[in-house]
């Protein structure tokens, strides 16, 4: 089945997340494009879903790889009413929504990394970017999910220094995948969890994402920037911040980072 404007529309009639559906065959990054529709009041549940994307944005300013018939570039417009403290509960939630999509394809094999990769068989599969537009005044006006998913691209495929640490869903579960089934599962289980989200609180979700992550009570090391961090991972706040235990059982907040783990306990 064709992965396009036309077949997503049909396949996501109804539906609260894909409400409003912009497809493009290339773009800057989907990040951006929802970032200038969200300004001019596109409504929540907008998605942008991109073929390829020139500029494609990961963390810390680095790019993310975006070649064309292969993978999975979308953003989502959300708008809740949420302290912009709680914002990245809806990157956490959105990581528990890719897990379990990954997890019917290669059960047993899905893991999250704090603050948001998913990976299979250690290696990473899935990026999150959460950008958001608030302020003081009147709280979040929007924040933009954008999601990148290795769905069938091949390892050769990947640049050079992605190879060992990165991977697609097409290598570990030996088959070629759908495109547009997996962006319609997507969509389904951030709905669901969305929803959850918003009536129940976080509570249930920490659980899902601890679940899903094989890091509480592994010894860690945090860079951000210059400073590296180390000590045991006890969990996660409602902040999304990391609870480490240092080496002198001083209880630490962290809150940006790339992590590695350094030794099991
Ligand atoms: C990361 O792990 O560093 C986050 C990667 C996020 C990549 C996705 S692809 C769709 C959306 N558009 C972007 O430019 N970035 C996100």
């Amino acid at each position: 089945m064709e992965f396009n404007e036309r077949t997503l529309a049909v396949r996501l009639s109804g539906k609260r997340i894909g409400s409003c559906i912009q497809f493009f065959e290339e773009v800057d990054s989907t990040n951006d494009v929802a970032f200038r529709l969200a300004e001019r009041g596109a409504p929540e549940g907008t998605v942008v879903i991109a073929d390829c994307q020139t500029k494609g944005k990961g963390r810390l300013k680095r790019q993310w790889q975006s070649p064309p018939g292969c993978n999975i570039y979308t953003s989502i417009v959300l708008r809740p009413s949420i302290d912009p403290v709680f914002a990245p509960q809806i990157t956490l939630m959105t990581g528990v929504a890719v897990a379990g999509l990954l997890s019917g394809y290669c059960p047993e094999n899905v893991t999250l990394k704090w603050p948001n990769d998913v990976q299979l068989r250690g290696k990473k599969v899935c990026g999150i970017l959460t950008e958001m537009s608030a302020s003081d005044a009147k709280g979040v006006d929007f924040i933009i999910v954008g999601i990148g998913i290795n769905v069938n691209i091949k390892r050769v495929d990947f640049d050079e220094s992605f190879r060992d640490i990165a991977t697609s869903l097409k290598e570990e579960a030996g088959i070629e995948i759908s495109r547009l089934d997996l962006t319609v599962k997507l969509f389904d289980n951030l709905e669901h969890l969305y929803t959850r989200l918003l009536t129940e609180g976080f509570g249930s979700l920490k659980d899902m994402w601890l679940r899903y992550s094989d890091m509480v009570g592994k010894h860690i090391q945090v860079v951000f920037n210059d400073n590296v961090q180390a000590g045991e991972v006890l969990g996660i706040d409602d902040f999304g911040a990391l609870i480490i235990s240092d080496e002198n059982d001083v209880i630490r907040r962290v809150m940006a980072g790339d992590t590695t783990i350094v030794k099991d306990i």
